[in-house]
C-alpha cells in the first residue's frame, strides 16, 4: 500500500514537473506505458492470493485511473498554453498603418511601342521579330545594300570582329533587316511590323547609339504608295489622337524602296520641349514602296507582288507625344523621369508581350 502511495506522490510530483508535451509523454510511458511502473506491478498480481489480489488490483486499478486523469488533465493545460502562446506571438495589430506599396512604372519607349502596337495590329499587322546582332547578309546586302554601296556609310555600324570566315556580323542598323528574315521564311502576301533595338555608332543630343524602330511591311498583288500614305496617316491620326495633324511626305532615298519618302510632323520646339503643330517640322519614319530587288533577293516575283515599307523612329514618336526635349534623358534611368511620365502597363498580355521584352 505504501508503495502505491509513493508511486501516486512520485507520478504527480513528476507530471507537474512537465513543462511540454515531450516530457509529460515521457512520464505516460515511465507510468503507464507496457513496461511502466504500473504495469509492472499488474505483473505480480499474478502470484498474489485470491484476498490480496483483489484489494490490491482495485487499489492498483485506482491507482492507474488516477495517473491517467492527471496527465490528460496536465495534456489540455500544455496544449491551451502553447496555443495561447501561438496567439498571442502571431497576433496582427490591425491598426498598424499599411507598408508603402512601390510601384514601378512603363518607360515611354515602351509604352508607346505598345501604342503603335496596337494601333497597327488592328490594321491587321503581325507582330515578328528578329535578331539584334545580324550578319551582313540581312542588314545590307538583300536589302540591295551591296559592299561598297556608299549608303553602308551613312549606318555608322558598329561592326563585330570578323570570323574564321572573314564574316563581320553587326548591331544591326535598322529593323529593316527582319523584313528579309520574315520573307525568307514566309510565303507572301505580308503585313507585318518588328519593333526592336537598332544600333548606330553616334551620340548627340538627337542620337543615341541605341534606339528604337517599328519596321511595317506589307506585300500584296496590288499595294500602291496611297496605301502607304493612307496606313501612315492614319496610324499618326490615332497615335497622337487628333483627326488633324500636320504631316509631310518629302522625297528621300533608301536602296530597299523606290520611290522613297520620310514622312515629318509639323510641330514646334518652343522653350526646347516639342509639341505637334507649329511651323517646324520632325522627321519620324522613312518608307517607301519596296524595291523589285529586294523583292528577288528573297526569291518573291516582283512582277507578281508588290507594297510598301516603312521604319519608324520609337524615341521621335515618343518626343513629340510627351513633350520630351532631349533624347538622353531616355536612357539616364532616372527614376524620377520615369515618376514623371508615370505610365501603368497596359492590359497584360500586350500583343508585344507586355512588359517581358
Ligand atoms: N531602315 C530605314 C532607316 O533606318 C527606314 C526605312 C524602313 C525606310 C523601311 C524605308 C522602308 O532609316
Amino acid at each position: 500500500m505504501d508503495s502505491l502511495l509513493q508511486l501516486k506522490a512520485e507520478a504527480t510530483k513528476e507530471v507537474e514537473a512537465s513543462k511540454d508535451l515531450d516530457a509529460l509523454e515521457q512520464v505516460r510511458v515511465a507510468y503507464l506505458g507496457k513496461k511502466g511502473a504500473i504495469q509492472e506491478k499488474m505483473k505480480g498480481l499474478g502470484q498474489m492470493d485470491p484476498e490480496e489480489r483483489k484489494s490490491y488490483g482495485s487499489e492498483l486499478n485506482q491507482l492507474k485511473n488516477q495517473v491517467t486523469e492527471l496527465i490528460e488533465k496536465s495534456k489540455k493545460a500544455l496544449e491551451k498554453a502553447a496555443l495561447d502562446a501561438r496567439l498571442a506571438s502571431e497576433s496582427l495589430d490591425v491598426t498598424l498603418p499599411a507598408r508603402q506599396k512601390e510601384e514601378g512604372s512603363v518607360h515611354p519607349v515602351s509604352q508607346v511601342i505598345e501604342e503603335c502596337t496596337e494601333i497597327l495590329a488592328n490594321q491587321g499587322f503581325e507582330v515578328v521579330y528578329g535578331p539584334q546582332i545580324e550578319d551582313d547578309f540581312h542588314n545590307f546586302t538583300a536589302l540591295n545594300i551591296p559592299p561598297e554601296h556608299p549608303a553602308r556609310q551613312m549606318h555608322d555600324t558598329f561592326y563585330f570582329p570578323e570570323d574564321e570566315k572573314g564574316e563581320r556580323s553587326v548591331l544591326r542598323t535598322h529593323t529593316s533587316s527582319v523584313q528579309i528574315r520574315y520573307m525568307e521564311n514566309n510565303k507572301p502576301p505580308y503585313r507585318v511590323i518588328a519593333p526592336g533595338r537598332t544600333y548606330r555608332c553616334d551620340s548627340d543630343i538627337t542620337h543615341s547609339p541605341m534606339f528604337h524602330q517599328i519596321e511595317g511591311l506589307y506585300i500584296d498583288k496590288n499595294i500602291t504608295m496611297a496605301h502607304l500614305k493612307g496606313c501612315l496617316i492614319n496610324f499618326v491620326q490615332q497615335f497622337f489622337g487628333v483627326d488633324e495633324v500636320p504631316v509631310r511626305f518629302r522625297p528621300s532615298f533608301f536602296p530597299f524602296t523606290e520611290p522613297s519618302a520620310e514622312m515629318d510632323i509639323g510641330c514646334s520646339r518652343a522653350q526646347g520641349d516639342f509639341k505637334i503643330g507649329g511651323d517646324d517640322w520632325m522627321e519620324i519614319l522613312g518608307c517607301g514602296m519596296v524595291h523589285p530587288n529586294v523583292l528577288k533577293n528573297v526569291g518573291v516575283d516582283p512582277d507578281e507582288y508588290q507594297g510598301f515599307a516603312f521604319g519608324i523612329g520609337i524615341e521621335r514618336l515618343a518626343m513629340l507625344k510627351y513633350g520630351i526635349a532631349d533624347l538622353r534623358t531616355f536612357y539616364e534611368a532616372d527614376i524620377r523621369w520615369l515618376e514623371h511620365y508615370n505610365f501603368a502597363p497596359l492590359d497584360i498580355p500586350t500583343l508585344t508581350g507586355g512588359l517581358s521584352r
